[in-house]
């Protein structure tokens, strides 16, 4: 048994249903099921008992502790956040909330279960982290990809949340020997991301002849690591990550927002031709304030250690995502009805697109 938390978003349902599929050891799933979260991407886990969904918030420490002390998993598995950086530039306390103090609530719960563990419960029980690269801020173009060493510079809300989190994780091994491991993952994209991210809006958008609302030049660079890549990379941290230690996971990929918008755009022309080619939609609009320009991942550490590497190509990843979005249009009208319209109002207005 493990206790995932947030396994009802992107990441963490892509997880669940991995995890189910190659260990098959039973999954409680903790999530607060915010405008992220989505019961819907467990649906077809609805008849197994192997799945076990549970409704709350990482905050709710008594539920959490009891959960704990009930099905006593051998690992915990800690994905739930708020994710979005222009979510966090509109409003950052549900960041600090959810990221800092909801991650200090799950950790004292963590100990305190730990604690009372002996033997090879105790040895092998871990916690394990899911963070991102942004914690290390933003690259010059001939900057070394980001390392396990790189000095923490984060620049939005939301990477400065997650850097508060990192932090939290470390001082509990160090502090009091939680058996931590910590991940520092690039860009995901893959099936069940919300569309607020930039591929499956543009994707969306693109569908609808709507304007793809590229900020600023175009020119900033991203790492672009698939989601079943970084399933796998979870798990091997899990199984063989070192106590403490903290492993960087990239997709070797890195892109400009320019090349990953034309390249769906020609995926789009070849699958569902419109007439005029999708890319005459590219709308350049208002940059996103403290915009970082370039994240790269060196993820040696990883492949050395634990034997992990990427396995799809990103010209192969974004193929399979956007057959998903076409053939998954049921999801996509269900997340994107009602509150995702306020988002999408609140984000492009200023930005001359909405
Ligand atoms: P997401 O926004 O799609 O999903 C977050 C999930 O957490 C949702 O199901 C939501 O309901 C749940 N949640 C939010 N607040 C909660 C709370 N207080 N208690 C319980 N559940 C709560 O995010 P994602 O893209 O799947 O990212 C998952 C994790 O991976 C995050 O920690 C994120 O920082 C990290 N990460 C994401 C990326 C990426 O490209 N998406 C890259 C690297 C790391
Ligand atoms: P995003 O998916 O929000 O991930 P992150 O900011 O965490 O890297 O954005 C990826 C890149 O795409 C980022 O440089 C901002 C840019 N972007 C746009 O140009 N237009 C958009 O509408 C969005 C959502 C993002």
């Amino acid at each position: 048994m493990i206790l995932v938390t947030g396994g009802a978003g992107f990441i963490g349902a892509n997880f669940v249903l991995d995890w189910l599929a190659t260990e098959g050891t039973p999954v409680v799933n903790l999530d607060k099921l915010t405008y992220a979260g989505n019961a819907g991407n467990l649906e077809s886990l609805r008849n197994d008992g192997r799945h076990h969904f549970v409704h709350a918030d990482i905050n709710e420490r008594e539920r959490v502790g009891a959960l704990l002390r009930q099905h006593r998993p051998r690992a915990i598995v800690h994905f739930a956040a708020e994710s979005h950086v222009d979510r966090s530039i509109h409003g950052p306390g549900e960041f600090v909330h959810t990221n800092v103090v909801g991650t200090l609530s799950l950790l004292e719960e963590a100990r305190a279960y730990w604690s009372g563990l002996a033997g090879a419960e105790r040895d092998r029980f871990r916690f394990l982290h899911v963070s991102t690269d942004e914690v290390y801020g933003s690259l010059g173009a001939d900057d070394p990809a980001f390392s396990e060493t790189t000095p923490y510079a984060p620049n939005s809300p939301y990477a400065a949340s997650k850097a508060g989190s990192d932090h939290l994780v470390r001082a509990y091994h160090h502090t009091y020997g939680l058996p931590t491991v910590t991940t520092n993952c690039s860009n995901n994209y893959g099936p069940l991301q919300f569309p607020e991210k930039l591929i499956p809006l543009m994707i969306l958008n693109a569908l609808a002849g709507k304007p793809l609302p590229v900020y600023g030049d175009g020119k900033n660079v991203r790492d672009w690591l698939y989601v079943g890549d970084h399933c796998a990379g979870i798990r091997a941290a899990l199984a063989r990550g070192r106590p403490g230690e903290t492993y960087n996971i990239g997709g070797n990929s890195e892109k400009t927002n320019l090349e990953v918008v034309h390249t769906l755009c020609a995926l789009l022309d070849e699958l569902q031709p419109a007439g005029a080619p999708h890319a005459k939609l590219i709308t350049f609009v208002k940059d996103r304030p403290g915009h970082d320009r370039r994240y790269a991942i060196n993820a040696t550490k990883i492949r050395d250690e634990l034997g992990w590497g990427p396995q799809e190509r990103f010209e192969t990843g974004l193929r399979r995502t956007v057959r998903w979005y076409l053939d998954n249009k049921g999801w996509t009208d269900n997340v994107t009805s009602g509150a995702y319209r306020h988002w999408i109002d609140a984000n492009y207005r200023e930005r001359g697109t909405a």
